[in-house]
């Protein structure tokens, strides 16, 4: 454990997955200025919005002090590539983060390691944050392999120049995520405290400094226990970030 990460400042992200409309933008309106009165002396927070919405986010919370990220963006700049945006893109709309490799891309598009490490490069490449997502599926759980399988994501998945500005990584068991399931804070604390200490042996003092958030079914009732824990310096959330009074709640736990 480091002396040095119970002091970092917490980011809340908000993860919209498929999910919003312009319609949205009042929800959008509510965690900005729930952010800007309470919280923003204390924690950092963003949201990430399908890709439709991002540069509607990024306009309407240009004056405040929420960020904005995209969820997911291809390794090359531009080019023939249907359907997909660049990191460049995702900047040039106002996202200041990308995360990489979420379980839900690794599950549904296959991405490998390797593409998930090329996506943080390349979100680098346009001066974004990268948000890398490791986690382990309840059979590996079960079989004992959690540690194994998050630590050989992390060598994977997260590139060579890795930062304290650049780089958050966010531990999200997949057998967690959606299914109002959380681990044991135990489980908790040893995933993170593995996670802090392969970051630190790999990248010094930038590795103390890393945020390692925790995702999969925070909530507001379960937020405080789960952001005590150590080595957790905030947290990723999915289904509670749509609603402004539960996104908010969970950011409180570091009032
Ligand atoms: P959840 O999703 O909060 O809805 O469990 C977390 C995530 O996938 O980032």
């Amino acid at each position: 454990m480091s002396s040095m990460a119970g002091t970092l400042r917490p980011l809340v992200a908000g993860n919209w997955k498929m999910n919003g409309t312009k319609s949205s933008g009042a929800e959008l309106e509510a965690i900005s200025a729930g952010y800007d009165d309470a919280l923003q002396g204390k924690i950092d927070m963003m949201v990430c919005p399908p890709a439709t919405l991002v540069m509607a986010f990024a306009a309407m919370a240009r004056d405040a002090a929420l960020a904005v990220g995209g969820q997911n963006c291809h390794a090359n700049e531009s080019g023939a590539h249907t359907g997909d945006i660049s990191a460049e893109m995702l900047a040039d709309a106002g996202a200041t983060a990308v995360i990489a490799g979420h379980s839900e891309r690794r599950a549904d598009h296959g991405e490998t390691d390797d593409q998930v490490r090329a996506k943080a490069e390349a979100g680098w490449r346009a001066g974004l944050m990268a948000i890398v997502c490791v986690g382990e599926t309840e059979a590996e759980r079960d079989a004992g392999k959690t540690l194994d399988i998050v630590g050989g994501q992390l060598a994977g998945s997260i590139p060579d120049g890795a930062t304290a500005q650049n780089l958050v990584v966010a531990y999200e068991p997949v057998w967690a995520i959606g299914t109002g399931r959380t681990p044991t804070t135990d489980d908790v604390a040893e995933v993170h405290g593995m996670i802090r200490e392969r970051l630190t042996a790999r990248f010094g003092g930038e590795g103390e400094g890393m945020r390692i958030l925790y995702g999969g079914s925070v909530k507001p009732g379960n937020a405080a226990e789960l952001m005590a824990v150590d080595n957790v310096n905030g947290a990723l959330v999915g289904g509670a970030s749509l609603k402004a009074d539960d996104f908010l709640g969970i950011a409180a736990a570091y009032r």
